[in-house]
């Protein structure tokens, strides 16, 4: 700080006067400082906010949990207000007893908790033909990070029976969008849970309050949330969002379809295009996210130099499986420019493709899963853009 500095030398209104009691704020809120760490929505990508999407923040957050007031959102129909008490689960379809669950009877299953990223299959979707939205916030901000509390899906399965010829689920939301994708059986029976709480506290009404779904590492369309009911049936419904949305043209003209797995990603979040460099050069703090659908990250690479060298970057913070994972690279920037790329490897040896491998395969007709690594130029001024490099 420079010398007389009035940060240190007047005094302020908080060294003077008493602060608000305990009672101002029964649930509290952020510092007013922090108004603009918020969810961002951009305008032009869909013909109306009920059907529509916004993005969480990524360069204003660290660690690796998302904050429930900033998990982007999602919506086909707009967020349900649904009321708890009139809310149901049921189960029917190919088992023994259909059954009925009050928000109470789920509350007397074993709860587990499990912290899993959410992220959208159409996250990245607007880079497939080259950069174009400048911030991390709107290139990768359709994911969330969260620890949920929630019943496993087999406790309910098994207390409803399953018939033998039982292969596929389809959930379904209260929305008005009535949100259905078929879930191979298998799946609810090795992870997904019937969710409840999100760090904590109850599901916010924007992520699906009082329930939703969870399969983990799976595309977030099929984390149904108001979770409704469970049909049990033996082949898949190939219903709208998984054949009219959420297939994957390729450049052949045929459609990859039921590509679950979120494949493994890495974004640097700071320094973005939200988040320029304002020092001057020297010491800086670089960190990022990385996520695997497969498992956890063990490895995560950091180039300076649009992917010529690479350097171990360094994980810190829980590492859970289909969770993200925050990394950082310290450096001595020298002020000049950068083209600053990551590169996350997944505990299945599967390596983040560049976005030229990626095209190579898939071509360029896609929307969803965009796992290719993402270049953000550093200006000498410390300026952030989003660029390709080949
Ligand atoms: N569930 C219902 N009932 N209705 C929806 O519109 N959107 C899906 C999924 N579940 C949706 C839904 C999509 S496309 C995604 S990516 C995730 O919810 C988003 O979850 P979030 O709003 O918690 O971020
Ligand atoms: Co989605």
């Amino acid at each position: 700080a420079a010398e007389g500095d009035p940060a240190i030398l007047e005094k302020k209104d908080w060294n003077q006067y008493l602060g608000d009691g305990v009672d101002a704020r029964p649930y509290g809120h952020p510092s007013e400082f922090e108004a603009d760490v918020v969810r961002r929505n951009v305008a032009w990508l869909t013909a109306d906010p009920v059907s529509s999407v916004n993005f969480t923040p990524l360069h204003q957050l660290d660690g690796i949990i998302t904050p429930n007031g900033l998990c982007f959102e999602r919506h086909h129909a707009g967020i349900a207000e649904v009321d708890p008490a009139e809310h149901r689960l049921m189960i029917n379809g190919l088992v023994d007893r259909e059954l009925v669950f009050t928000m109470q009877d789920l509350m007397r299953f074993p709860r587990e908790n499990r912290v899993y990223f959410l992220e959208c299959a159409a996250n990245s979707g607007m880079e497939w033909r080259g950069a174009q939205l400048n911030g991390c916030q709107f290139t990768h901000g359709m994911i969330h990070n969260v620890m949920y509390t929630g019943v496993p899906l087999k406790y309910l399965l098994e207390e409803a029976g399953l018939k033998t010829n039982a292969k596929w689920l389809l959930p379904e939301g209260a929305d008005a969008a009535g949100m259905t994708r078929s879930v191979p059986l298998q799946k609810a029976l090795d992870d997904c849970l019937v969710a409840f709480k999100m760090n904590g506290e109850a599901l916010r009404p924007e992520q699906g309050y009082p329930i939703r779904l969870a399969v983990p590492g799976w595309e977030g369309n099929m984390w149904v949330k108001w979770l409704r009911r469970i049909e049990v049936g033996d082949e898949p419904w190939h219903h709208r969002e998984e054949t009219s949305k959420y297939t994957d043209l390729m450049a052949n003209g045929k459609a990859r379809r039921f590509t679950w797995e979120m494949d493994v990603k890495s974004v640097i979040t700071n320094p973005s295009p939200q988040a320029p460099i304002l020092h001057d050069k020297g010491f800086t703090v670089l960190t990022g996210l990385a996520w695997s659908g497969r498992g956890s990250i063990t490895r995560v690479d950091v180039s300076l130099d649009g992917g010529r060298n690479w350097r171990p970057a360094r994980i810190d913070g829980p590492s859970f499986d289909k969770s993200a994972h925050r990394f950082y690279y310290e450096f001595d920037w020298d002020g000049s420019p950068l083209l600053l790329q990551s590169r996350a490897i997944d505990s299945e040896g599967i390596v983040q493709p560049t976005k030229d491998a990626l095209r190579a395969v898939r071509g360029t007709n896609s929307i969803y899963h965009n796992n290719g690594i993402q270049t953000w130029h550093v200006k000498s001024g410390g300026e952030v853009e989003n660029v390709e490099v080949s």
